[in-house]
């Protein structure tokens, strides 16, 4: 590989920073923060040297911290030696107290400012990795106690990560993005979609603009349908109180699938930079075209289920309204259909389809591309009806990678046609990478805000998702909109094929 390419794929470490994550007591930073933390330690990729502070109500000692976050690598299966996690354990604290109370900022403030009298510090992390109804506390303690004011050049910095949801509908996100906007500039909001540093979705970006061969073709003259899915075999686990309010329209559709669509779908931006490529995805989400606000009509675009009993391998599993937690007569969707359309010129007749949902057949998420038909057939019976299809799927997870389907000759002296799948497993570059946590916590301290989500994305996917929630909380659409039920374990509800109308298309199966 030429060297100026080496160069630009070489990882290196931030300069030395603090992080301080609040809610360190709680489901997230166990199962994803510490581990990630610890692993990009392990790997070089923390600065040499660094705080790492955790905040909570909850009572205990930096020791007892220690402990929990020692328990909490060994349930990650992280089993480095002991003296190699005492050194990284020698950068932690713990501060407890109230999340209002001006004396916690204090105690966090006098560790902090002990840590930057020594090192030359370049800035501050805050995490926040509580419910979202304590963002708005949390960030009016960190401006009156002067933790998180930045110059106006920004150095030091002083950033905050933001996790989802971003609000549950266009008014409660514009709340969020007001309260924020009070006391931080954009460059020091980093909102976290952890499904945007998954390095198949990054792929996406260097298969489409790293070849020549594809975006000639990427538009509505070759390509006949995308379809989207992100499908998991687990139900809501211990999350009964979380989904319940949430449902999966906010959860999956709002961030994950609309970022997606708008990776996949979005016009070639001049640069790698930042904004550049938040600038195109904003543009492609104002291209989608509003649902309508007429109930009837929205049933033919969009459909919702929720998952009844079932078997998942080899084992029974409840339906969704028997779940620990949940009501009922839970009027909550975990399953989502829906048909895009993308206003554009690169994209009029193009069909978009978008599926999420739990407790389905499969563990996967892909995109997968189909190729129009070929125009005329020269091999004799075989019209272009006959013939399959071309089509390039992107697997996200697991087995990330992508696979090229193609019609070629079979061995043999007749003129038979097959067709055959190139396959690319992302595992033969020395995969698996890094941990999408690990990536995007190492770009908040490098400040690199590529793969976090602009206010501009939040408010256009919202304002797109609105008039469908609207018309779904309402109890008098429930006939026009219903919500369908389907077998825990099994391909999702039947009346998902309602979003293809006319069209022949179907959904591809989940488990071949
Ligand atoms: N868990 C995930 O997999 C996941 C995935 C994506 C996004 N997120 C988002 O990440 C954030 C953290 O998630 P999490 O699952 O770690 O949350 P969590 O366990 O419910 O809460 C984190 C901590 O916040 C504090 N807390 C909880 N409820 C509180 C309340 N009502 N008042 C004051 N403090 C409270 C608790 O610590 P103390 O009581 O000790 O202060 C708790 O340990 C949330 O915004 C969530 O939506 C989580």
């Amino acid at each position: 590989m030429p060297e100026h390419i080496e160069s630009i794929c070489a990882e290196s470490a931030p300069p030395p920073c603090s992080i301080v994550i609040f809610g360190a007591s709680g489901d997230l930073a166990s199962r994803k923060l510490f581990p990630a933390l610890f692993r990009l330690f392990e790997r070089d990729l923390l600065p040499e040297k660094f705080l790492f502070i955790g905040f909570a109500r909850t009572e205990m000692t930096a020791e007892a911290f220690r402990d929990r976050i020692m328990a909490a690598l060994k349930l990650a299966g992280i089993n480095a030696p002991r003296k190699f996690m005492d050194f990284f354990l020698s950068s932690v604290e713990y501060v407890n107290g109230a999340y209002d109370s001006p004396e916690s900022y204090k105690k966090i403030e006098v560790l902090l400012a002990k840590f930057e009298e020594g090192v030359n510090s370049a800035g501050r992390l805050f995490y926040f990795s509580t419910p979202p109804n304590l963002f708005s506390q949390i960030l009016k303690l960190l401006e009156s106690e002067n933790l998180v004011r930045e110059d106006y050049d920004g150095i030091p910095w002083r950033r905050v990560v933001v996790e989802k949801p971003f609000g549950r509908d266009l008014e409660s996100a514009n709340e969020l993005e007001r309260e924020l906007g009070i006391t931080l500039k954009e460059r020091q909001i980093y909102r976290i979609d952890h499904y945007l540093g998954k390095e198949t979705i990054q792929n996406i970006l260097m298969l489409r603009f790293a070849n020549s061969v594809f975006e000639p073709i990427w538009n509505n003259r070759f390509i006949e349908s995308v379809q989207i899915t992100a499908a998991e075999t687990v139900g809501i686990e211990h999350r009964a109180g979380y989904f319940e309010k949430t449902g999966l329209l906010r959860d999956m559709f709002q961030n994950h699938m609309l970022q997606l669509l708008s990776l996949v779908a979005m016009e070639p931006p001049s640069s790698f930079d930042a904004d550049r490529i938040r600038d195109e995805k904003a543009k492609l989400l104002n291209s989608l075209r509003p649902f309508p606000t007429n109930p009837s009509s929205l049933s033919n675009l969009i459909v919702r289920a929720q998952y009844g009993k079932g078997m998942l391998e080899g084992r029974k599993t409840p339906a969704y309204a028997e779940e620990n937690g949940v009501a009922e007569n839970s009027m909550t969707e975990t399953y989502v259909a829906a048909k895009f359309h993308v206003d554009n010129w690169r994209w009029n007749g193009t069909h978009f389809y978008v599926r999420s949902g739990k407790r389905l057949a499969k563990r996967i998420s892909e995109v997968a591309i189909k190729f129009r038909r070929i125009p005329h057939s020269i091999f004799g019976n075989l019209n272009s009806y006959n013939i399959s299809q071309n089509e390039l799927v992107l697997t996200i997870q697991p087995d990330e990678g992508f696979s090229m389907k193609i019609n070629a000759k079979k061995p043999g002296s007749k003129f038979c046609m097959g067709g055959v799948e190139m396959d690319f497993k992302y595992s033969d570059l020395g995969g698996p990478g890094a941990d999408a946590y690990e990536r995007l916590l190492i770009d908040c301290m490098l400040g690199d805000g590529t793969l976090f989500i602009r206010k501009d994305s939040i408010e256009l996917s919202w304002a797109l998702l609105d008039p469908v929630l609207k018309i779904w909380e309402n109890p008098e659409n429930l006939k026009s909109n219903p919500i369908f039920l389907y077998e825990a374990g099994s391909e999702g509800p039947v009346e998902s094929s309602i979003v293809f109308g006319t069209n022949s298309d179907s959904w591809r199966k989940l488990k071949v």
